[in-house]
């Protein structure tokens, strides 16, 4: 035994070291390999920034050709991924789905196993950011006990999977590019985030030593919590229940719920463990919220003007303001999915698309590191001290 510091979801823990995302939560700053999220999300699109989180640098043209090509050669699964999808029940959660996706590419690809092998971890993390999209798609598709569409790789990146997901065999489907955009703005705000709660996830399992798939599934299951990733759809169905309840006459009401810490009521999307000043992200994704609805004509959608309302109030409120919540990430990302057709189950799923390559970054740079350990928490013992097991007859 020994003394160790004691620092519960790790408050003040520093468990690695990076250079892929810098976040300065006072001055509500984001910048991925030194570059403002601001800047990348209106000059960049989802491969430019999935290039930069990898390499470390922006592409040039010649280089994004390369890119794009090396994904879109591995957009398609194994066939053999079906059966596996047929096991699950059709009204599965699809973050379980996925999960179990993830982990069975494991299967698939023996050369993943050699982690030491630079050449073997960039193929791996090529494959997983490109099937993805397939696996989000194909579990979207067997909810509907619709038949799978298969990549068509001369699409981009969002719209092949905008394809994936809405294309059905019987008529012609073209990507609407305000939804392909707004999509994509959507990737870029989750690609990376550095050490949450499943990129912590991602590296302690990958500490280990296992393949890459299997420490990826083990983000996915970690991203699916209502604390993570699963706020959108916590905060959507939220929103979707104040709206029954009355919407705008009752958003009073809803908060004083709330603030009452006997409720158990959390103000889904609101609050974040780093951005104590605001989060960049919720800010360009309400930009981009406004932008969708009005382009799909939508403007006057009572869930958007609710959320409003509930920003309003709670950025005036004493207990939001002495607590320094502010809208997060999820808070509006919800209302643009769900306006360009995406069914609330798989907000979460679509997340973890986008989150795929800052996980394998990391994970890729954890490995990289020649002085990478184990990850081995060590803890306080409560427990009973020493003692004998009494005569059990
Ligand atoms: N609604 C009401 N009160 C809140 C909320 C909220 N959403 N978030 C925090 N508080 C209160 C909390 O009760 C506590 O009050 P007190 O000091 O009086 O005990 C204080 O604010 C500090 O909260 P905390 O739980 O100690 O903060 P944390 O850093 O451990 O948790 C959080 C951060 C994001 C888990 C939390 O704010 C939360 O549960 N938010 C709602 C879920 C959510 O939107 N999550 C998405 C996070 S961003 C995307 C992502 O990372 O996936």
């Amino acid at each position: 035994t020994g003394l160790f510091t004691y620092d519960p979801g790790f408050l003040s823990t520093a468990s690695c070291t990076s250079n892929i995302t810098y976040i300065d939560g006072d001055k509500g700053e984001l910048l991925y390999r030194g570059y403002p999220i601001e800047e990348l999300a209106v000059n960049c699109d989802f491969m430019d920034i999935s290039y930069l989180i990898l390499n470390g640098e922006l592409p040039d043209p010649k280089q994004k050709v390369e890119f794009d090509t090396l994904v879109s050669k591995h957009t398609m699964v194994n066939e053999q991924m079906h059966f596996f999808l047929r096991g699950f029940r059709r009204d599965a959660h699809p973050m379980a789905v996925l999960t179990g996706l993830v982990g069975a590419l494991s299967a698939f690809y023996h050369d993943s196993t050699d982690i030491t092998n630079p050449h073997h971890r960039h193929v791996s993390a090529i494959r997983l950011i490109a099937k993805m999209p397939t696996l989000v798609a194909m579990a979207y598709k067997y909810s509907q006990g619709q038949p799978y569409i298969y990549p068509q790789n001369n699409l981009s990146y969002t719209g092949n999977f905008l394809r994936m997901m809405f294309a059905t065999p019987c008529e012609e489907y073209v990507v609407n590019p305000v939804v392909e955009r707004a999509l994509d703005r959507i990737f870029i705000l989750h690609a990376d985030h550095e050490q949450n709660a499943s990129t912590s996830t991602v590296r302690l399992c990958g500490s280990s030593g296992t393949n890459p798939f299997a420490a990826i599934a083990s983000g996915v299951a970690c991203l699916w919590g209502p604390a993570h990733g699963g706020a959108n759809e916590a905060c959507l169905q939220m929103l979707e229940e104040l709206q029954a309840k009355g919407g705008l006459s009752k958003v009073g009401e809803f908060m004083e719920q709330v603030k009452d810490k006997n409720s158990g009521v959390r103000l889904m999307g609101f609050g974040h463990r780093v951005y104590k000043n605001y989060d960049p992200r919720a800010k360009l994704m309400q930009q981009t919220c406004k932008e969708v609805l009005a382009a799909l004509g939508l403007e006057n959608d009572p869930l958007f003007k609710l959320a409003m309302e509930v920003e309003r109030i709670a950025l005036e409120d004493p207990y939001f303001v002495e607590r320094k919540l502010y809208p997060n990430v999820d808070f509006y990302s919800g209302i643009v999915q769900r306006a360009i057709g995406v069914p609330t189950a798989l907000f979460t799923a679509i997340f973890a698309l986008a989150r795929t390559v800052g996980w394998i970054a990391q994970w890729n740079e954890m490995i990289s590191d020649p002085e990478y350990k184990i990850g081995r928490p060590r803890q306080l013992y409560q427990g009973s001290v020493s003692r004998s097991v009494p005569k059990r007859k």
